[in-house]
């Protein structure tokens, strides 16, 4: 069985003002009625392909996700000391694991539209993971973002491609080059890794993380279904992401490409997206009336919304914050004060 490990890293600022710091991003029902990170764990749910998750949080999220696993029996959660980026989460889950278990790292806060397709992926990914590949998962590159890793295929494998060259969040003028080179994909953020290999590779290029991430988890202790790894040797880690520590060195990464409906859901405009729209393309959510509005996200957990004329919109209303931006306002969100000092 594939091991799924989710990772629960919080934050989530460009959707402010549903996202907050004490509810962040994936613990929100944002496309459909269940959350990012219930869609996450229903997605790793099928018995048949999957054994039982492995969430690493910190304390601060293990409440939300101890209430929003309880249909998922036999999940266990490891509760980071403190946040030191994805190559020390990671690592804590595969010290953790037997060395020869195929792990499938998930970010908890993207939604995948074709559950099937993801599966499918999954198991062709766990395939080359037990043959010692670091497997990313490659999503059509359509724009030059700069917040994602870029994968340039190289020869075939079985179900994938070997990696020629992982480059994790290039400047704009090189995602462009990467773009019209047509050879590039971005990196899902989805990993499928045998534990003793991701440690062997980490030992190589990061021992630092790798040493302290082992001494962490034998001086660690369990409670129940968490897992608390010891704090003094993962304080002292120097955090790194696991794109930056691992899949840009290392000479065994593979990439299995999928079409799969992913979206990153970084921003209001990528959530508008990633939502059915009615007859006028708007998606709303509340007591909202749109009168000659097309492609309008609006919606309210409060007073009633009201808007006449606008197109490419969103209007979103929570609590005492109320947030109206354009669409192509939307990357700038993070920067508001509102979002930064919520
Ligand atoms: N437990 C834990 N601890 N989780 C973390 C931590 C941490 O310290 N830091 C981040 N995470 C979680 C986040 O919550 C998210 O689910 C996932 O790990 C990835 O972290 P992000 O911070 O969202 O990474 P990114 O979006 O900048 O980049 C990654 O994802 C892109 C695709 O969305 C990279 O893998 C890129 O290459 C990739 O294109
Ligand atoms: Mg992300």
């Amino acid at each position: 069985a594939i091991h799924p490990v989710v990772l629960c890293g919080g934050s989530g600022t460009r959707l402010w003002p549903r996202s907050r710091k004490t509810m962040p991003k994936p613990f929100l029902p944002l496309v459909g009625e269940r959350t990012l990170f219930q869609e996450t764990l229903d997605r790793c749910a099928d018995a048949a392909l999957f054994a039982a998750p492995v969430i690493v949080t910190g304390a601060a999220h293990v409440a939300h996700v101890q209430a929003q696993s309880g249909d998922h029996p036999g999940t266990t959660v490891i509760v980071e000391p403190e946040a030191k980026n994805t190559a020390a989460a990671v690592a804590l889950a595969a010290a953790r694991l037997p060395a020869d278990a195929v792990m499938l790292v998930c970010p908890s806060d993207h939604h995948i539209a074709d559950t099937a397709a993801f599966q499918a992926a999954a198991q062709a990914a766990a395939k080359l993971a037990q043959d010692d590949w670091l497997v990313s998962f490659g999503i059509a590159a359509t724009a030059p973002e700069t917040g994602f890793g870029y994968i340039r295929r190289g020869d075939a494998l079985e179900g994938g491609f070997q990696v020629e060259r992982f480059v994790e969040k290039p400047d704009l003028a090189t995602a462009e080059a990467f773009l019209a080179d047509g050879n590039y994909s971005w990196n899902g953020g989805i990993f499928a890794y045998r534990a003793g290999f991701f440690m062997e590779e980490l030992s190589r290029f990061r021992p630092d993380i790798a040493d302290a991430v082992r001494a962490s988890v034998v001086e660690g202790t369990q409670d129940g279904a968490a897992f608390h790894p010891a704090a003094a040797p993962f304080g002292a880690i120097d955090g790194e992401s696991v794109d930056y520590a691992v899949m840009e060195p290392t000479e065994r990464a593979a990439v299995v490409p999928v079409s799969m409906g992913w979206s990153d859901i970084g921003n209001w405009q990528a959530l508008r997206d990633a939502r059915a729209g009615d007859q006028a393309d708007n998606r709303i959510r509340g007591t909202v009336e749109l009168v000659d509005c097309r492609n309008v996200l609006a919606e309210t957990d409060g007073p009633r919304i009201s808007i006449i004329g606008l197109d490419d919109i969103a209007v979103i209303v929570d609590g005492d914050e109320v947030l109206v931006t354009t669409m192509a306002g939307a990357q700038k969100v993070g920067k508001l004060g509102g979002a930064t000092n919520q």
